[in-house]
């Protein structure tokens, strides 16, 4: 079952937006996160900016146990439950706070992410990452989603941060990146509501401007309180949330 929401206090709608980075390696999310964390606070928006695995510190707890390779021993099924629950306290601790509190939150990698690495390069079932979903997103589902699109050489050539070619073992991975191309694809074609895809092979200065045109026109025409947290009495339910430290400008804390 979803877990709760959190009631708030208020009775006005919260003003808050959930928007999500997803793509393959080098595609440039954090990249993007950046620009569009830097372009919210110049329009006075309160930010959130997290990323998945990870972003509560229970989350956190869980990202080193998956990236340490200690619960791939455990099998596939049992990995993707693990990233289930550390979404669940991301959800609960940041997430959700932030959005009741009205700031905007700037996810980089998200359900799109499972769906791809965990889904469709066929190591759990289907059924399971939806299921997985369900419980720990619930309700609560990216307003936008920026799918950024490159070729898998482009991408992991950028990641590696050299100018040459893929080696041998790269090489062998390019199905593996390939079908998590083609997972994102799929999901924003099938999802074209929640889901934008842009051409990430593009200057960054030009994807900049694309993904500040779409959340301008979703989020911020003709609504200028939107994004305006509403301050509630006592601590913020931010802090309640005890989030993992991050800079003033809304970056991602190491
Ligand atoms: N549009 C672009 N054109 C060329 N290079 C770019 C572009 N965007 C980002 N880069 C560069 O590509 C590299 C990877 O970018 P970035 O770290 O933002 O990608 P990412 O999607 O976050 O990667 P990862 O999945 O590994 O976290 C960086 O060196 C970055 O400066
Ligand atoms: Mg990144």
């Amino acid at each position: 079952m979803a877990p709760a929401m959190p009631q708030s206090q208020e009775s006005a709608p919260a003003k808050g937006r959930f928007i999500t980075f997803e793509g393959g390696e080098g595609s440039g999310k954090s990249t993007q996160v950046q620009r569009l964390l830097s372009k919210l606070a110049a329009r006075g928006i309160e930010t959130v900016a997290t990323r998945e695995p990870g972003g509560s510190p229970e989350a956190e707890r869980l990202r080193r146990l998956l990236l340490s390779g200690a619960i791939a021993p455990l099998g596939a099924d049992a990995e993707a439950i693990v990233f289930a629950a550390a979404r669940i306290d991301h959800l609960d601790k940041t997430i959700r706070p932030a959005l009741e509190e009205g700031c905007f939150v700037i996810c980089d990698r998200f359900i799109d992410s499972t769906r791809a690495y965990q889904g469709a390069t066929g190591k759990v079932d289907a059924s399971l990452i939806a299921d997985l979903e369900k419980v720990a997103a619930g309700e609560t589902m990216p307003d936008l989603t920026i799918v950024l699109d490159v070729p898998v050489d482009i991408g992991l050539e950028r990641a590696r941060g050299r100018g040459e070619g893929a080696d041998r073992f790269e090489q062998e991975q390019k199905a593996f990146h390939e079908a998590v191309r083609q997972s994102f694809l799929e999901t924003a074609k099938s999802e074209p509501q929640r889901c934008i895809v842009i051409d990430a092979t593009q200057p960054a200065e030009k994807i900049e401007q694309q993904i500040w045109r779409a959340v301008e026109k979703r989020f911020l025409k003709g609504d200028e309180d939107v994004g305006k947290p509403r301050r509630k009495a006592g601590a913020s339910a931010a802090k309640a949330a005890k989030r993992p430290p991050r800079k003033k400008s809304g970056k991602i804390a190491p």
